[in-house]
């Protein structure tokens, strides 16, 4: 580029700059008219839904599995689901995450991201977490190397051979230590811990990831009285800060946590609301809660 042309250049726009404004652009006149910036990736929840799942069916060799399913959630929302069982619930999960492929419908990440269009990898990526039943712990590792390795997880390999905790992962990681009520045992190698320790040490690691939405497929199951208290509490302060899809048959775990309940049944939603409304609806007497 010429001198010349770099003034020139300069003259239009300060003379641009100086022109008064008057409503109308160069692309025609029209003023965008976007009410809000969206950054690409970013999760979109301006229209209250972190997820959407609309008219959803997925058919194994003939048997619709999931058959219809239509639900979605609210950012922050601690969503409990519960049902018979082969309802469905598992495989609603699996849909979200992309494991499985529906044969038709929606499913939507906030309300632009449309997940069957991303694979497994991608939608983990973008902060959809999941808790199977059986715990997946690193057995030979302690307390402290699974949590930090699931920091590490959210980096690219290459950093990830450099990797060090700066100050605020430290605390990040304390914090959690704390969070899942495993701070008095940071050493100990996490194959000598309960079946519920295991659990909220894998709770932990995906809580490390900042996942925005959590699924976790019956994360009391085996667990302690006691264990499954504290998770109730677990699940509590949680909430809020992500948002959670929980699936259980504990009732009296149902009960301390719920807000809205949707009962799955034949793979679409039978009934949703509080427990109490759920529980005194003949059709989910009929075909789960028993008589
Ligand atoms: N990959 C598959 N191939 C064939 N059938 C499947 C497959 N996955 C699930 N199913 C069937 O789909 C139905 C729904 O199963 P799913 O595991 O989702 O139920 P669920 O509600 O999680 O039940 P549970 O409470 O027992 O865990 C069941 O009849 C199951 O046998
Ligand atoms: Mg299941």
């Amino acid at each position: 580029m010429t001198p010349e042309l770099m003034e020139e250049g300069a003259r239009r726009l300060a003379a641009k700059e100086a022109a008064p404004k008057t409503g109308n652009t160069e692309s025609g006149g029209r003023q965008a008219g976007f009410s809000r910036i969206h950054t690409p990736g970013e999760v979109d929840i301006t229209h209250g839904r972190i997820l959407y799942l609309e008219d959803v069916h997925v058919s194994f060799d003939g048997f619709k599995a999931i058959n219809g399913l239509s639900l979605d959630i609210a950012p922050g929302e601690l969503r409990c689901i519960i049902g018979p069982n082969g309802a469905g619930k598992t495989t609603m999960m699996d849909i979200i995450t992309g494991k499985t492929r529906p044969n038709t419908g929606k499913v939507f990440f906030g309300s632009t991201i449309d997940l069957l269009r991303h694979n497994e990898p991608e939608i983990a990526q973008l902060g959809i977490g999941r808790k199977f039943q059986k715990p997946t712990v690193f057995e030979k590792l302690s307390v402290f190397e699974n949590l930090e390795l699931a920091l590490k997880m959210n980096k690219s390999v290459k950093s990830s051979m450099l990797f060090k905790l700066d100050s605020a992962q430290s605390d990040k990681l304390a914090e959690m230590l704390t969070t899942i009520h495993l701070a008095d045992s940071v050493t100990r190698q996490a194959g000598n811990l309960s079946h519920g320790q295991k659990q909220w040490l894998e709770i932990g690691m995906l809580l490390m990831q900042d996942p925005k939405l959590l699924l976790l497929d019956e994360p009391v199951a085996g667990m302690t009285d006691e264990e499954t208290a504290r998770t109730a509490e677990l699940f509590l302060t949680l909430k809020g800060k992500h948002s959670l899809m929980v699936v259980e048959h504990d009732m009296s775990f149902i009960k301390t946590i719920s807000e809205i309940v949707t009962v799955l049944c034949d793979g679409s939603v039978l009934a949703q609301g509080t427990l109490d409304q759920v529980q005194a609806d003949e059709r989910v007497i009929e075909v789960y809660l028993g008589r």
